[in-house]
């Protein structure tokens, strides 16, 4: 058995590791440029934050559905359209309210929704983010533009495998007479993730 460090100076450079990947791909007749273009195009054109935005407005304009969409958040996009990957189990809808914000963050990695709300941004999957916006959220938020006065409560919501999230955020007093298509501009990626208000 090898102890630690010795496992350590055994592992190959990235690039050596991608590089024995791709030759067993290779190997196997697996066409990996076409794959990468497949799923490139996915994450541009398909899993952009705009869904999760038709998400929020319908769920806005439509109390019946924004009852759905709290009690099963996967049922309910699937009502536009929209679909989630198998391992994707729930999708929690997590409703803020001018008294309570809500945030989510992977400590592990960097799970989303990301077919509903859009690939995680380079900081959502920073260490950092991932560890203070758990045990000093408020400061975290502050840090980034969003500065919530005392009354407001935190919540931060730690995605796992099978569950993840997406926060409704509050919709803003002055839109009040806006048609969906209007509101569905006005959501943002930050918005779902819960570091920003609408
Ligand atoms: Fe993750």
């Amino acid at each position: 058995m090898l102890d630690h460090d010795r496992v350590i100076q055994r592992i190959a450079s990235v690039e050596r590791r991608v590089d024995a990947i791709q030759a067993a791909l290779d190997e196997r007749g697996l066409n990996t440029a076409e794959a990468i273009e497949e799923l490139t195009h996915l994450a541009e054109e398909q899993w952009v934050p705009r869904n999760g935005a038709r998400v929020v407005a319908r769920a806005w304009v439509d109390p019946a559905f924004r009852m759905r969409l709290l009690a099963d958040g996967r049922t309910a996009v699937a009502e536009l359209g929209l679909t989630m990957p198998k391992h994707h189990r729930h999708l929690v809808v997590l409703e803020n309210t001018p008294k309570v914000q809500n945030v989510i963050c992977c400590t592990q990695c960097s799970c989303t929704a990301f077919t509903i709300i859009g690939l995680p941004p380079d900081w959502y999957k920073d260490l950092e983010y991932r560890a203070r916006v758990v045990r000093e959220s408020r400061t975290v938020l502050k840090e980034m533009g969003l500065d919530l006065p005392q009354e407001v409560e935190v919540r931060v919501w730690d995605t796992t495998a099978d569950t993840r999230y997406m926060v409704l955020p509050v919709r803003p007093p002055e839109t009040t007479d806006w048609p969906e298509e209007k509101l569905v501009d006005i959501v943002t990626r930050d918005g779902m993730i819960g570091v920003a208000r609408i």
